[in-house]
């Protein structure tokens, strides 16, 4: 029998955190959230890693994607607000780290760390943060036109699934001339050289 690589001590209550997640997003949002959350899941048991945690991963990924933060007195660093000028579209992702403790207390911060990296992935993921980075971007109401074929590849290989969602969002970005955050190339390159 394979061994799941996390504990399965996870003590969260998933009514609760679904009920928090309402309040914060829009039925759009929140629906989006509950499938990222069970493609996760799949991915996590395909791989035997627990699907407890990938599903909650899953569905905290962006719980703070609708936040105005600026309407929040919270602990943001400059880090964070750096983000949010320079980087809009993925800053809420990085502030999962303040957002998660304050409205998902009980959500250990292994699964708050692997929601982190869900826009843009990083060099060497562990394996849950992988799946998040996956799931968001196979979920079944995703519209762009190589998602069947990420699909199929992410439940052959995370690392060439991490790659070539990598490499189109890189293609994406320069093509819309956009900045790009350093840690996508960090990913980029690392899993280019794992395929
Ligand atoms: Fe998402």
């Amino acid at each position: 029998m394979p061994q799941k690589n996390i504990d399965d001590s996870l003590k969260v209550n998933f009514d609760r955190v679904k009920t928090t997640l309402k309040s914060l997003l829009s039925d759009y949002r929140y629906e989006h959230t509950l499938r990222v959350a069970k493609e996760s899941a799949f991915l996590a048991s395909h791989y035997s890693i627990n699907s407890d945690y990938a599903f909650l991963a899953g569905l905290i990924h962006d719980a703070a994607k609708e936040l105005d933060i600026s309407q929040l007195d919270l602990n943001f660093t400059d880090f964070h607000l750096s983000l949010y000028q320079s980087f809009p579209a993925i800053a809420h992702a990085f502030v999962l780290d303040v957002i998660v403790p304050v409205y998902f207390s009980d959500v250990p911060t292994i699964i708050t760390e692997a929601a982190m990296w869900h826009t843009t992935g990083k060099a060497d993921m562990s394996d849950l943060e992988k799946i998040v980075f996956i799931a968001d971007f196979i979920e079944p109401n995703r519209t762009v036109e190589n998602r069947q074929f990420i699909y199929d590849l992410a439940y052959q290989s995370l690392d060439k699934a991490v790659f070539e969602i990598a490499f189109f969002k890189l293609n994406f970005l320069l093509k819309s001339r956009k900045s790009i955050y350093s840690k996508l190339v960090d990913c980029y390159n690392f899993y280019s050289n794992q395929v």
